[in-house]
């Protein structure tokens, strides 16, 4: 797998991101020539500080993804791309519907048109959700599971995969889908808390401030750290069995939501925790618990992820505790 983006032109769409700059500062490690097309929008997870130590060893462009004329050049010349710009938080996708659609499916059918146009043969890895599968009825999902998205997000992520799939199949364009369950670790926006939540705890603990948890906070999630995801990612790319492949991307691993919040407690060793009640119309969009299975995934790239949620969180805890000006 290193040798595999050596020397490799990778673009990464969203790329100051979380997910993004940790899979560029991976890859400038392994060689590649990465470019980076970000649009700094400031609901998201932008952020400079994220490629502080390679940013001379990369090529950033800010605009946006959906802009052609700056992204078809950008297409022609690259080896792989790891498409992650998106409208990110499933709550908001009702309010900005539109902006949702545009973002979540029409940038992606875009960029495949322009890959269809001027360079057919580029690997595209996508960062789809857990959130395409809704409310699962199984206790552990595959990917083989019935999709009922119950968010716009959800719904346009979905459509975003069913374009990549139709253009592998109808143009050869190899590309593989990436369902990833809950993400947490370094680099992650911690602004807010409409996204990406265990960021978002660490920093009320550190603040000393009580976290509130809906309902008794039974409900499962799979956290996953994100060097196990980049690795996963990485390997992905370099599989050619991976190929118009949908995988699943978790820890395997499913923890109760209260109980990652006394985790972030006990790691951080300040704040507290309150259980209130759902806010109305929250259960509209609640998936319940979510086991993903991983094994798909683990068969094509003899992947497995290496932290405990405990190491996870402690990681980074330890990150924010030095760098946490940089990201509030
Ligand atoms: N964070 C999660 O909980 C989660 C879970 C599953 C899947 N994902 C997916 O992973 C991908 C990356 O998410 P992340 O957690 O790194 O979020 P992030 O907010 O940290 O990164 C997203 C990046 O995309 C950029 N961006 C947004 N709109 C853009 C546009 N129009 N043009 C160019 N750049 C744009 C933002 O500026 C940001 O830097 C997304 O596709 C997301 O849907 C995230």
């Amino acid at each position: 797998m290193k040798e595999y983006y050596y020397n490799k032109n990778v673009l990464i769409t969203g790329g100051l991101g979380f997910i993004g700059s940790s899979l560029a500062n991976r890859l400038v490690e392994l060689g590649a020539n990465v470019t980076i097309i970000d649009n700094m929008e400031p609901l998201y997870g932008g952020n400079y500080f994220n490629i502080r130590e390679i940013e001379s060893k990369l090529k950033v462009i800010i605009a946006d993804v959906r802009n052609t004329s700056v992204i078809q050049p950008l297409i022609e010349k690259s080896h792989c791309i790891f498409h992650l710009a998106a409208q990110i938080s499933y709550i908001d996708s009702l309010n900005i519907p539109f902006e949702d659609l545009d973002l979540n499916s029409r940038a992606t059918l875009n960029l495949l048109e322009l890959c269809r146009k001027y360079n057919p043969e580029v690997r595209i890895l996508f960062s789809s959700s857990r959130m395409v599968y809704g409310k699962v009825e199984k206790p552990i999902v595959t990917e083989n599971c019935d999709t009922n998205p119950l968010s716009l997000y959800g719904i346009h992520k979905l459509t975003s995969e069913k374009y990549l799939l139709m253009y592998y199949k109808d143009f050869g364009i190899p590309s593989t889908i990436l369902r990833i369950t809950n993400p947490y670790g370094p680099r992650q926006q911690i602004k807010h808390s409409k996204y990406s939540l265990v960021g978002w705890f660490i920093r009320q603990a550190m603040e000393n401030k009580v976290i509130k948890i809906y309902g008794e906070g039974r409900q499962l999630r799979d956290y996953i750290f994100i060097d196990d995801i980049i690795e996963a990612m990485l390997r992905v790319g370099a599989s050619a069995d991976a190929v118009g492949e949908v995988l699943n991307v978790g820890s395997g691993i499913s923890t109760k939501f209260a109980d990652m919040v006394k985790l972030v407690l006990e790691c951080v060793k300040s704040g507290d925790m309150e259980f209130i009640s759902w806010p109305k119309d929250y259960e509209k969009v609640e998936t319940g618990d979510i086991a993903v299975d991983i094994s798909k995934l683990q068969e094509v790239t003899l992947w497995k992820p290496d932290h405990s949620l405990e190491d996870g969180i402690n990681l980074t805890y330890q990150y924010y505790k030095k760098n946490i000006h940089h990201y509030i």
